[in-house]
């Protein structure tokens, strides 16, 4: 990206806590756009569980044809106290994702210097790999429905789909990802071939193929059980993960947790073409609890302010927020749990641009 363009980014504050740590964000993404002399717009979004609750709207048309205009989106959290589960995740969240076509779900694991993680006797150097989740497939598309519903005899099906297309995307984006990492160079496969003999057979067909495009990468396969047991023993066998919606939605709270929880977290939601719209998020949720207190960890949105810039071509000022990220959490706050950094909110993002 030329130094000529700006970088467009959208705020969707959301709900709950989601607004203070969209805030530390974009102080961090100010303070280091004037440093590495980015020129950038922000536009503010209302949009979640408040707006919803006035006015019944979710996220209208009108908003989604703004937000496309938009290459990076900075979203703070979804998930209202007051509305039923499942009705903003599906309508925003979810939304987003499928209507942008953010096929990839990018989550790094990385245990930053001073961060307690659960797993004894494991440190930064055993706990750093990514997962690439697909983002737009399986039991996500919400294909499914009831038959005799509310009645003894009911039947729910909820299918998971899954396309050539949309895994072979998935699969080769996560294949150039492990080239790029140059690290291991080794790239796992998580499936469950054993039983989804389908779903889970044309991703392992799949994987193979495309793997045959990249001799100098070690294509390797677990089933997902093995997966999250492997992640607790030996989380420094893995380098990069690839796998399926479902399963790495789950395995990415196990890997959250070994980073140090969700306070340090984040992920992308990546559409990879050209002018595609991605979105980026911390993976902790609103915290309706902490809401309004100024105690909640800022650091996963601060991290997911640097997977946009990276993003978005600027790797330099990626970088830069990352290593103030690991100046910060290795010398300064005192835990990354909520009300127990040692600092405040605010703070945190204060910290962060001081060590840029
Ligand atoms: C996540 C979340 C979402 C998901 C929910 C809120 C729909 O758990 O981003 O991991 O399941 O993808
Ligand atoms: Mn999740």
């Amino acid at each position: 990206m030329s130094s000529n363009d700006t970088l467009k980014v959208a705020i969707i504050g959301g709900d709950g806590t989601g607004p203070e740590v969209a805030a530390e964000g974009v102080k961090v993404l100010d303070a280091v756009a004037k440093l590495e002399g980015i020129k950038y717009e922000l536009t503010d979004f209302d949009l979640g569980g408040e707006r919803y609750l006035k006015t019944g709207e979710i996220m209208p048309d009108k908003e989604l044809e703004e937000l496309s205009k938009f290459n990076s989106i900075l979203l703070g959290a979804v998930g209202h106290p007051d509305v039923a589960p499942g009705i903003l995740e599906k309508g925003l969240l979810l939304a987003l994702r499928f209507k942008f076509d953010q096929y990839i779900n990018l989550r790094p694991v990385k245990l930053f210097p001073g961060v307690e993680t659960p797993l004894a006797g494991k440190g930064p150097d055993d706990i750093d790999f990514v997962v690439v989740r697909e983002n737009t497939e399986d039991m996500y598309c919400g294909v499914g429905g009831f038959l005799q519903k509310g009645t003894p005899n009911e039947v729910a099906t909820q299918t998971a789909i899954y396309t050539k297309k949309g895994c072979e995307r998935c699969i080769r984006w996560a294949f150039e990802l492990t080239r790029k990492r140059n690290k291991k160079k080794q790239l796992t496969l998580v499936a469950k071939t054993n039983v989804l003999t389908y779903g889970h057979d044309l991703w392992w067909r799949t994987f193979q193929e495309v793997a045959g495009e990249y001799p100098d990468i070690t294509a390797d396969y677990n089933h997902v059980d093995a997966c999250c047991m492997w992640m607790v023993k030996n989380p420094e066998y893995y380098d990069v993960i690839v796998t399926t919606n479902m399963f790495g939605d789950i395995i990415t709270d196990l890997a959250g947790i070994l980073q140090g929880g969700m306070g340090v977290a984040a992920g992308g939601n990546i559409n990879p073409e050209p002018g595609g719209t991605s979105m980026f998020e911390p993976m902790g949720g609103s915290a309706p609890k902490y809401t309004g207190k100024g105690v909640i960890n800022p650091i996963a949105m601060i991290s997911a302010s640097a997977m946009l810039l990276d993003q978005a071509g600027y790797s330099n000022a990626a970088e830069r927020v990352m290593k103030a990220i690991q100046i910060v959490t290795g010398s300064k706050m005192k835990s990354q749990s909520a009300g127990k950094m040692g600092y405040s909110t605010s703070e945190v993002g204060d910290l962060v641009c001081e060590s840029l």
